[in-house]
């Protein structure tokens, strides 16, 4: 499959489109010419207690660094989502709800998510949260999810919410990094039919995190869990103490909204803080922008609210759009891989967005499942999270578009907030595979190793050269390490950590990530984590853990492991230390392979060449390049020879 193929805008959409081919092209040089006009009316978008004046306060240098954006505007994220819309959308169905495995599914008018939103606002407040204070929500995909977030925001409490599919372990890390003093959580998940034992895992995690004082439980299933006196309350006792209003509290727009544990090539994951106006505007903007967005049309974002995705693009920007917006409990193929479209002509879903590791799992069912649903009433595909293979690609557009729905490719990360790459389905040809071009007002660039900028055709580590709204504001307590993790590589530029190629129509195709990050099914993972959680096991004394190509993953997680003396590599152990990955992180960062190495390749000062590794993770051993530098170049031999899948 060349580059060459291009797929046009279909004539409706250049025609009903928001922003078409024109309108594009004006817009992206209205950001250039007028910068503070362009941005000023993004930030407008949004109804402010107090209007801002100052539109964007940035610089990227050290030594003036700052970045604020509507610095002196004051406004209500809740308001924005919520009360605005209810004059005249009150009765719109504000979230519908499907369950894990359909037999029920609920739906929620903006009056009743409003009603909900303000209860767990004067819940929590009961519990003494108050404005700034941090508050993790470990919930599984439920309306509530959607309310406790937005609750937090109505009383401007700072919301962590992590991902239902991590292990008590990362909770207790990221409850501790942040402080919170309170956990909202259920006494059970469901999904792809499956219970997922989240209240436990609480108990569990905070063993470790003696300052969290309340534990607030949904009832999702009838299971009864053992509640801890004094500290733990079910939701639904609570609300019914509660009155159904809750005045909004008037925040700055540099005030933060949330913080968001994500993982980076060293360390812990670091806590991606945003904050209130730019954030969401930003996101506003995009999912109106990017999905082509009217008020009511039904938009569903299949991300779980424990990722950014789910932020962006489950509560924020569809609800400030008064979108109706999909929560989905369950799994792609659960209980059948028709489930996704079966969603779709049950919801009459309009937009659909998700992933390419879902994709190209379905793909792999073949066309029937998809074949057998109607899914006549979705106009537009999106996806997020990897980079798309062309194969996938044209099977979502030929199968389940039936070549009929443009596909928007969007890149972005945690710290971006919501994209800053993507095609518009009335503006911009699509090309398998690209992310295409940036949305107006962002300023992408291609730097070699050394931080030479690269012009035209050609590939390079991508950077932004400038800010926008939705860009995080610093690392949860660390803010020399937002400095120094975005700003140092190439000093005054926010690197990406992902490398892009740009083809000769400036489209850019994102290569992926060039530090040690790895992305499985779409899940951010350090490899640093990994190797840590297997240290961590009693019969190993050293790890290094790098991705390889996964046909339905993108990336797979390869671990070589060196045993301590006296312990002996056996299959049983090759399980047990799968087994401790999962439970130390969470079940999706199970290992794919682990291969036992009596020593890892390293350099005479003792790094690891980690590209020696990877080399032979890919199977790709005629590229080992120079290993002459090595302390001990015969364990490169070892490696291979006892490499995984090798004979
Ligand atoms: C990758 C998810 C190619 C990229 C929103 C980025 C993508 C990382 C795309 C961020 C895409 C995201 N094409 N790669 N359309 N979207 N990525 O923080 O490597 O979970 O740096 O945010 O995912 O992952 P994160």
């Amino acid at each position: 499959m060349s580059d060459g193929e291009v797929f046009p805008v279909p004539e409706e959409w250049a025609k009903r489109a928001h922003m078409d081919a024109a309108a594009y092209e004006a817009a992206c040089r209205r950001a250039d010419e007028d910068p503070e006009g362009f941005w000023r009316e993004v930030g407008e978008r949004l109804d402010w207690i107090t209007p801002f004046t100052q539109v964007k306060d940035v610089s990227f240098n050290r030594e003036d660094f700052r970045i604020r954006w509507y610095a002196d505007g004051a406004l209500n994220v809740s308001v924005n989502c919520l009360d605005r819309h209810i004059e005249t959308r009150g009765d719109q169905v504000a979230i519908i709800w499907e369950s894990d495995d359909g037999q029920v599914s609920d739906k929620l008018t903006y009056r009743q998510l409003l009603a909900e939103t303000c209860r767990w606002a004067n819940v929590l407040k009961a519990k003494g949260v108050k404005k700034g204070d941090r508050v993790t929500i470990y919930l599984p995909m439920i309306p509530a999810a959607a309310a406790a977030m937005l609750a937090c925001a109505r009383i401007g409490a700072v919301h962590s919410v992590v991902f239902g599919g991590f292990s008590p372990d990362s909770l207790a890390g990221r409850i501790q990094d942040c402080d919170s003093r309170i956990v909202i959580t259920a006494n059970e998940g469901l999904r792809g039919g499956k219970v997922v034992p989240l209240k436990a895992n609480v108990d569990e995690a905070l063993k470790t995190c003696p300052g969290v004082t309340d534990v607030i439980v949904v009832r999702r299933t009838q299971t009864e869990v053992p509640m801890t006196p004094g500290r733990d309350e079910y939701y639904g006792d609570l609300k019914k103490t509660v009155p159904d209003t809750c005045d909004p509290e008037p925040m700055n727009a540099e005030d933060p909204l949330f913080i968001l544990y994500t993982s980076g090539s060293t360390g812990k994951p670091k806590g991606v803080l945003h904050t209130t106006g730019g954030y969401l505007a930003w996101a506003a903007y995009t999912h109106e922008l990017v999905f082509d967005y009217r008020p009511g049309e039904v938009f569903w974002c299949t991300a779980d609210v424990g990722w950014v995705t789910g932020h962006s693009y489950v509560v924020y920007g569809p609800l400030a759009n008064a979108a109706t917006s999909l929560i989905f409990e369950g799994v792609p193929n659960y209980p059948t891989s028709s489930r996704f479209w079966e969603v779709c002509d049950k919801h009459k879903v309009e937009i659909f967005y998700t992933a390419p590791t879902a994709i190209r799992a379905l793909m792999r069912e073949g066309e029937e499942p998809v074949r057998r649903t109607s899914r006549s009433t979705i106009r537009l595909l999106g996806t997020v999270g990897e980079p798309i293979n062309p194969e996938a690609w044209l099977w979502y557009h030929r199968v389940v578009g039936e070549g009929r729905c443009p596909i928007v490719d969007t890149w972005w990360q945690t710290e971006t907030g919501a994209c800053l790459m993507s095609p518009l389905p009335g503006a911009t040809p699509l090309k398998p595979g690209s992310c295409t071009r940036p949305l107006p007002g962002v300023k992408p660039q291609l730097v070699d190793a050394e931080g030479k900028v690269l012009d035209g055709a050609t590939s390079g580590n991508l950077c932004l050269t400038d800010s926008w709204p939705g860009q995080m504001r610093t690392v949860y307590g660390d803010h020399e390490r937002f400095i120094v993790t975005y700003f140092t590589t190439y000093p005054g530029k926010y690197f990406t950590g992902d490398g892009a190629r740009r083809d000769e129509d400036g489209y850019y195709w994102i290569t992926g990530r060039v530090d040690d990050v790895i992305n499985v099914s779409g899940h951010r993972l350090g490899t640093a984590e990994i190797e840590s959680a297997l240290v961590g096991h009693e019969a190993v004394a050293e790890a290094a853990v790098v991705g390889y190509p996964h046909e339905i993953k993108g990336q797979g997680i390869y671990c070589y492991v060196t045993l301590k003396v006296g312990e002996h590599p056996s299959e049983a152990l090759q399980a047990d230390l799968r087994g401790w990955v999962r439970r130390e992180i969470g079940p999706f960062a199970a290992p794919d392979v682990i291969q036992f190495a009596p020593g890892l390749p390293k350099t005479r000062s003792g790094k690891i060449m980690r590209r020696i590794l990877r080399k032979i993770a890919e199977d790709d051993l005629g590229n080992l390049g120079d290993t002459s530098t090595l302390a001990d170049p015969a364990v490169v031999d070892d490696l291979v020879a006892h490499r995984a899948g090798a004979s």
